[in-house]
């Protein structure tokens, strides 16, 4: 069965950009399913490495300081440590979690870039690339966007366009703009050192195409053949770029050039590798380099091109390296039927996972491995989240352990009871359960993590039927010794559940090791009939699921509309200006800092609060059409600013002597414009 005989197993998942936290759409594709992969061979005993590590070069995170007004540093330091912590806390279990500015990475990024200068792999090359002249600087990658010349999408960045996967230079782009400047670019010549893939074309036609297409999965194949299939051919691709932030090109005549974030990151994963060699005592060098490795990347359909194409031809350049065995990418995972976006806050953020659903890790990862995007794009709504925990984690793999454990507690005393004679229905089910693990074991062998756990399911499913055809409940009246070997076998299904849903739901399987007294995780010693023996004490377990209600997914689902509001309301267009003015005509207007000293809401007014206000030339009424965004007591003794000079007007009876200046928000929301620091009642604004 087991295709799984190598003597070591180097896993990789996408390093994330630090540009950001961590959102379920990183999860679904691709952190989710190494970790199950992992996990799976851990449990088989296997010599397994999982690495990965923060992407902290490129323009995704340059464009992110200057939005937050922070150095790349500062930007990686803070989401490093963000998505370290967020990883670590959901179950993702690296062995090591590194970052691209680390300096062995440095190095062994360096080191790779000489090694293909010295052999000459590189085209050096003089061409046209697009300058920002208002900032002064080549816009690469994300620096530029413009309509995708394959699909149309007219958010398409300089280096790939996101909708139609399509690998993309600059130079490519209908219609081009900065990011920078909003300008249109214009093209200056610049040196850079290309990787010519075309001499790579024929060798990764036959490795990918013919000797893998058996084994790689549709989606991954159908990239890779439309690469390696067009009438042109791959075209040479720049692995130098004109940045300040990044890992310097090694070589004299290439000041300001920085390497390519494409070239330099999955080179992390031998950085990574070389980092946890050096704190664990190992040998970094057989988990890249014998042939006897399994290397496999996980990543999500965007990375295709650099893990099947680029990085392969890389490392088959340099030599002495495996090629990954498979690289298996899923689709994209939506957010209530819209793409997750970082910059939009559309998202269901990790770390706010955390926060608000302590304890419940296994059940994200359970319906994101339900619903993965294995082979189309999907869908994370809340509604789903809340039926999947209902009525599955809690009506099936819950409730079936649960009433094993507690029949067992309240008719024998939390002892495991011996088995009797078996019924012919016992000796099936015993049957059915030996045939679980090698079927859940093909499904994950096979990158199919969504059938895999269906099949853990169905062993959930099979012990609640179990139950319910033999109902110990009822037999306990008339015959305990066959209400021993009911639960005999119940828990026993419970403890084989155990080991196969490990991969899957890491946090309630530890409750059932402990509560079986189980050592380790041991596929191979799945699908035993007598797996936990009769005469052990059951131990504490906990509670394995609850039921989520609909007030909770409601909360996130207004999160989610909120979030939206505010976007909209931040990118609204703000008022166009208003006609020009004279001088003389703004010289009329007499504007003071004026205190608040008497505030109340007007009788049967939704919208006005009558002020009393010190101007410093005596008091004064105002009434102000505030109600609605501030609570009177909350303006006593405000300073604020006034047009003292309007004249008076009669509202609801009173003689309204002037106008509070309020600054109004996108959204609506009135802000006060207030002094930075006390400031006498009376100082004119000018
Ligand atoms: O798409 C991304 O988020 C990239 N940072 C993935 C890099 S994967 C690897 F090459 F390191
Ligand atoms: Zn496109």
């Amino acid at each position: 069965m087991s295709q799984n005989n190598f003597k070591r197993y180097t896993i990789t998942s996408a390093l994330p950009y630090a540009n950001g936290p961590l959102h379920i759409g990183h999860l679904a594709g691709c952190y989710v399913p190494s970790d199950i992969y992992v996990r799976y061979l851990r449990s088989l005993g296997k010599d397994v490495l999982y690495v990965c590590g923060s992407d902290e070069h490129g323009v995704a995170i340059t464009i992110k300081a200057k939005k937050e007004g922070k150095t790349p540093q500062q930007v990686v330091d803070q989401y490093h440590e963000i998505m370290k912590g967020s990883f670590q806390e959901f179950g993702i279990s690296f062995d090591h979690y590194s970052r691209t500015s680390a300096k062995i990475h440095h190095e062994t990024a360096q080191g790779f870039f000489k090694d293909l200068y010295d052999k000459g792999e590189f085209l050096e090359q003089s061409t046209e690339q697009y300058f920002d002249e208002e900032a002064g600087q080549f816009l690469a990658d994300r620096y530029i966007e413009g309509t995708c010349p394959k699909c149309g999408n007219e958010n398409a960045y300089g280096d790939q366009c996101e909708k139609c996967g399509s690998s993309l230079s600059p130079t490519d782009l209908i219609k081009p703009k900065s990011k920078l400047s909003g300008r249109t670019p214009v093209l200056k010549e610049t040196k850079h050192w290309f990787l010519d893939l075309a001499r790579y074309q024929s060798f990764l036609k036959k490795w990918i195409i013919e000797d893998h297409a058996d084994d790689w999965k549709n989606n991954v194949l159908g990239q890779c053949r439309s690469w390696l299939e067009a009438g042109d051919g791959l075209q040479a691709r720049s692995m130098t770029r004109d940045l300040d932030w990044g890992i310097k090109v090694p070589l004299n005549d290439a000041e300001g050039k920085v390497l390519y974030v494409w070239f330099d990151a999955p080179i992390g994963y031998i950085s990574s590798t070389k980092e946890w060699a050096a704190e664990n005592g190992k040998d970094w060098e057989p988990y890249w380099k014998d042939e006897d490795t399994k290397l496999v990347h996980f990543i999500g359909k965007d990375n295709i091109v650099f893990h099947c194409i680029i990085f392969p031809a890389i490392l088959k350049t340099h030599g002495g390296y495996v090629l990954p065995d498979n690289v298996p990418a899923n689709e994209f995972l939506n957010l209530e039927g819209e793409k997750i976006s970082t910059s939009r806050n559309w998202a269901v953020w990790l770390h706010e996972y955390l926060e608000e659903f302590p304890g419940k890790q296994d059940v994200l990862r359970y319906v994101l491995t339900a619903n993965a995007p294995e082979t189309k794009d999907n869908d994370f709504t809340w509604k789903d989240f809340q039926g999947r925990n209902n009525s599955e984690l809690v009506a099936i793999y819950g409730n079936f352990v649960n009433r094993a454990v507690v029949l067992t507690k309240k008719y024998f005393n939390d002892v495991i009871p011996e088995r009797g004679e078996l019924t012919g229905y016992d000796e099936e089910v015993l049957e059915a359960l030996a045939g679980f693990p090698e079927k859940i074991a093909s499904s994950i062998e096979r990158y199919r993590f969504r059938e895999a756990l269906g099949i853990v399911m169905d062993l959930a499913r099979l012990g609640n039927k179990y139950l319910a055809d033999t109902e110990p409940w009822k037999v306990i009246k008339t015959d305990e010794a066959r209400t021993g070997t009911i639960l005999n076998i119940a828990l026993n299904i419970a403890a084989n559940l155990a080991i196969v849903s490990e991969p899957f739901l890491p946090f309630t399987a530890n409750k059932l090791k402990e509560l079986f007294g189980m050592d380790e995780f041991k596929w191979e010693e799945s699908g035993q009939p007598e797996l936990v023996k009769a005469g052990t004490v059951l131990g504490e377990m906990g509670l394995l699921f609850e039921k989520i209600e609909d007030k909770v997914v409601e909360k996130q689902v207004q999160k989610l509309m909120d979030a939206k509001k505010e976007n909209e309301a931040a990118n609204a267009p703000v008022p166009a200006m208003k006609d020009i003015i004279t001088y003389d005509d703004f010289a009329k207007l007499d504007m003071r800092v004026v205190t608040v000293l008497e505030a109340e809401k007007m009788p049967k007014s939704k919208k006005l609060i009558k002020m009393k206000v010190d101007t410093g030339l005596g008091h004064r009424t105002v009434l102000s059409g505030v109600a609605e965004h501030f609570e009177p007591e909350f303006l006593i003794g405000k300073q604020v600013t006034m047009l003292i000079n309007l004249a008076p007007r009669k509202m609801m009876g009173i003689d309204s002597e002037g106008m509070i200046l309020m600054a109004e928000d996108k959204d609506g929301k009135l802000k006060l414009i207030q002094p930075h620091e006390g400031t006498a009642s009376g100082s004119t604004i000018s």
